[in-house]
């Protein structure tokens, strides 16, 4: 028996492997990545590594054991059939016969088109029967805080969000959520809107730059055309920065702000301020 987590050598996948080597021995945990080599740090630290690929099906036979508690790591290529790809880890998963699979989806509120391989992964998951958690993520503070180049140059955020505000967190605390779910009990077909517990407006966050930097910067606030037109002008595929506007329209109508409180309580502390994310951004 073992917790499964794919995409382990992601961003949040990395994280997630972290925290729980806080709390289970490493033998208990197995990394699935796509590249052993991006995962030698982990092997060597005694986490079991499985190389798998969520467009070769056959790769994931024999990767579960009855029992297993998986956490499902949403693929990240926009474009790509994602709905197809994860069938292929529940599927296997199914197979198998795992305790639990969690899928890290997006929050219930999202319309954005982003939202859409989400809502159907979700659907395939529920229809295999299999005992689920849906962690439904909202935005990472590092959505932001990792794209401040442009921004302290030019001394402004552009957002196509208007007034709207989100409540984003670290993903190490939307990681937190996903350890306590792991590796606790009594959380089989739940659903958790996931967020943090301070929402804000581009304005604000401009300010805090402001303040933080000690420099001017101003929130722009621009249409969703004029935004997918400046980011494929910076070479932006144009499908990444229509779902990166569309995004912005859904922040625009208030849906990504998510009050539920279930990140704090699942993670056991508050989430971490935006201000503290830009305080490390900052220093680099
Ligand atoms: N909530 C938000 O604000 C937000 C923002 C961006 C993305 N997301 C979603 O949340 C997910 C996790 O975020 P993240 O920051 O960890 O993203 P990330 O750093 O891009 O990690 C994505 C992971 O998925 C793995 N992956 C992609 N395609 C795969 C395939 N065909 N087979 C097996 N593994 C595959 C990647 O493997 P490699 O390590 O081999 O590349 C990587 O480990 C993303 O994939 C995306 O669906 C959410």
């Amino acid at each position: 028996m073992s917790i499964v987590v794919t995409g382990a050598t992601g961003h949040l996948g990395r994280h997630v492997v972290e925290q729980l080597l806080e709390k289970v021995p490493a033998e208990q945990v197995t990394a699935v990545v796509r590249s052993a080599g991006k995962a030698a740090d982990l092997a060597a630290r005694g986490v079991r590594i499985a190389v798998a690929d969520y467009d070769a099906p056959e790769t994931f036979d024999g990767l579960f054991a009855a029992g297993d508690k998986v956490l499902l790591i949403s693929g990240n290529e926009v474009g790509r059939d994602r709905v197809g790809q994860h069938r292929v880890v529940i599927d296997a998963a199914k197979a198998a016969g795992v305790a639990l699979l969690a899928y890290t989806s997006a929050p219930g509120s999202l319309t954005a088109a982003l939202a859409d391989d989400h809502r159907a992964t979700e659907e395939v998951l529920l229809a295999s029967g299999l005992p689920y958690v849906l962690l439904r993520n909202g935005w990472y503070h590092e959505n932001y805080t990792e794209n401040l180049a442009p921004v302290l140059e030019h001394h402004a955020v552009l957002a196509a969000a208007g007034e709207g505000r989100v409540s984003s967190a670290s993903r190490a605390d939307y990681a937190a959520a996903a350890v306590a779910v792991l590796t606790g009990e009594g959380h089989e077909n739940r659903t958790y809107e996931l967020g943090g517990d301070e929402a804000w407006s581009f304005a604000e966050y401009a300010a805090e730059l402001s303040r933080q930097t000690g420099e001017e910067i101003v929130y722009n606030p621009v249409t969703p055309e004029a935004l997918t037109g400046i980011m494929t002008g910076a070479g932006v595929p144009e499908p990444a920065a229509a779902a990166f506007a569309g995004a912005d329209v859904s922040i625009g109508r208030g849906e990504l702000v998510v009050d539920s409180g279930d990140l704090s309580r699942l993670a056991g502390r508050p989430t971490t301020p935006l201000a503290e994310a830009v305080a490390a951004a900052l220093k680099g």
